[in-house]
């Protein structure tokens, strides 16, 4: 062993006694010889790398959340991960849908090149479910159906990453089958996880609406899991690169290409050799990018869990491309694009907006998306007023917009039942027709309604009051089943 690897390894050896590890970098300048042996050193003392990525949604009008987990299986393979090791959910219905200019080929970005090429197709159409999701985080093979059976087989020296991409609303995330996936259970997974000790550490990277929501209150410390959210438990996550913004995509999309927390962390990813970044750098960086304007077009970055772990270089669940070893993370170079953003709750009226727009008058097209625009508009309107209605009748006219929007106190979680969360969601989809994608938005209210007291045949009579029937069209159908 040559001095200087071995002046290295001490080095290495000293550090792993100090808690401020990340200091070590100011003082270790290593030649490019000894710095190759450290990173073969460093790859076979973390054991295997393991990744779950999730597109909650489907429909051309949603591209954004699969282009962003196809981005992220680009990552993580050029940063040297198994494709045995990687397990993807993508509904898989964005690449040869028919409003795709580019048949084959998926962006993320205005510039950016095709990122479906390769991407694995573990968990397609109807097999992207919750049960599915959860089984394989748990390893369980025999939990899954359908798909490709590839589950998260870890030992207790591996780490994982868990990256989610969707809508969301207080305590749920979407799935492009239902029912949705609730936060409780998410948390149950993960302690389940922890107890079978198959995991070092594990980072879970979430970008949904009111997605802070899903661990605020919930996800206790000593899981060593750490986890950052898109938005904090109260806001909507913003979609970006949408046709009209600044940048926009090329011309012929109609529709968003990324959001934009997850293009924060990715782009940010995709530059920079990560075993000389912290996964906390990235929380700052991406954290500065998503606040955009101020909060005007954008939302607050949370984190929760084992802080702690944010100490570490995010080469420990992401590897790193080699191409980018000579990219070192400094804050002061790091992007500092103002953007505009959609919420992502209107990115589907903007897709069928520009569709519409575009359309030649007279033509079918044009038709077709004026349809979907109104069919649209009509279900959150209905939506928006039955809930309204029925806070009304439940709490009088004048508490009613008090109690069904009351924030928690923070560290509470949204609702202290959740089995009474899930059967008020089943009561009022009963009479009223499915919450579906854009209805998340009223979660804060149902759970409220717990919170309140009020009991199920209170909730059934108010419901059946305030909706006289299920309206007609696409976004009220209950043959997906209930959302909880
Ligand atoms: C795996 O899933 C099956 C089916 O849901 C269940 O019966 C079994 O207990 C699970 N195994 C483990 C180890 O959790
Ligand atoms: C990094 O820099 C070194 C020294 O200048 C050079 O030899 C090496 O090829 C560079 N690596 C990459 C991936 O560009």
């Amino acid at each position: 062993m040559s001095p200087l690897i071995f002046r290295a390894l001490l080095l290495l050896a000293i550090c792993s006694f100090l808690t401020a590890c990340s200091a070590a970098d100011d003082f270790i300048r290593l030649p490019s010889d000894a710095s190759r042996f450290f990173r073969n050193e460093g790859d076979d003392s973390v054991g295997t790398r393991w990744a779950v990525l999730i597109a909650g949604s489907n429909g051309y009008w949603n591209y954004r959340h699969q282009a962003d987990v196809c981005h992220a299986y680009q990552i993580l393979k050029k940063g040297g991960l198994k494709d045995e090791n990687i397990v993807v959910f993508m509904y898989d219905d964005i690449a040869y849908n028919e409003e795709n200019p580019r048949q084959g080929i998926i962006i993320n970005s205005p510039t950016g090149s095709d990122v479906y090429e390769g991407v694995p197709k573990d968990y397609t159409g109807d097999e992207v479910t919750v049960n599915n999701f959860f089984a394989a985080i748990l390893g369980n093979k025999t939990a899954i159906t359908g798909g490709s059976g590839k589950v998260v087989d870890s030992g207790p020296d591996d780490h994982i990453f868990i990256y989610y991409t969707d809508h969301g609303g207080a305590g749920v995330l979407g799935m492009p089958t239902y029912p949705f996936l609730y936060a409780d259970d998410l948390i149950d997974v993960l302690k389940k996880k922890h107890a079978l000790g198959s995991y070092k550490s594990l980072v879970f990277y979430l970008e949904a609406c009111e997605a802070g929501s899903i661990f605020e209150g919930l996800l206790p410390d000593g899981l060593n899991i750490y986890a950052t959210t898109a938005s904090n438990a109260e806001e909507s996550s913003w979609g970006c690169y949408c046709p009209g913004d600044n940048p926009s995509p090329p011309p012929e999309y109609d529709t968003c290409l990324g959001d934009l927390y997850s293009v924060a962390w990715m782009e940010d990813s995709d530059v920079h050799n990560l075993r000389a970044e912290t996964l906390h750098q990235q929380y700052e960086l991406v954290k500065a990018r998503t606040a955009n304007d101020n909060y005007v077009y954008g939302s607050h970055v949370m984190q929760y869990g084992d802080i702690g772990l944010s100490e570490e270089n995010i080469f420990l669940y992401l590897g790193t491309n080699p191409a980018n070893d000579n990219f070192t993370f400094l804050a002061e170079n790091s992007m500092k694009l103002h953007s505009k953003a959609v919420n992502q709750r209107d990115a589907d009226l903007l897709h069928f907006w520009h569709k519409f727009r575009k359309a030649p008058e007279g033509s079918f097209r044009k038709n077709e998306a004026q349809k979907q625009f109104m069919e649209a508009m009509s279900h959150r309107v209905h939506l928006d007023q039955s809930i309204n209605l029925i806070g009304k009748l439940l709490f009088g006219i004048e508490n009613a917009h008090e109690v069904l929007n009351a924030a928690r106190p923070a560290r509470k979680p949204l609702v202290e039942d959740w089995s009474c969360l899930k059967s008020m969601v089943r009561t009022f989809e009963t009479s009223c027709g499915p919450l579906s994608q854009y209805g998340m938005k009223h979660m804060r209210s149902i759970a409220n309604i717990c919170n309140a007291g009020i009991t199920n045949e209170q909730m059934a009579d108010a419901s059946a009051q305030a909706c006289v029937s299920i309206p007609a069209g696409p976004w009220s159908s209950l043959e997906k089943g209930f959302t909880a």
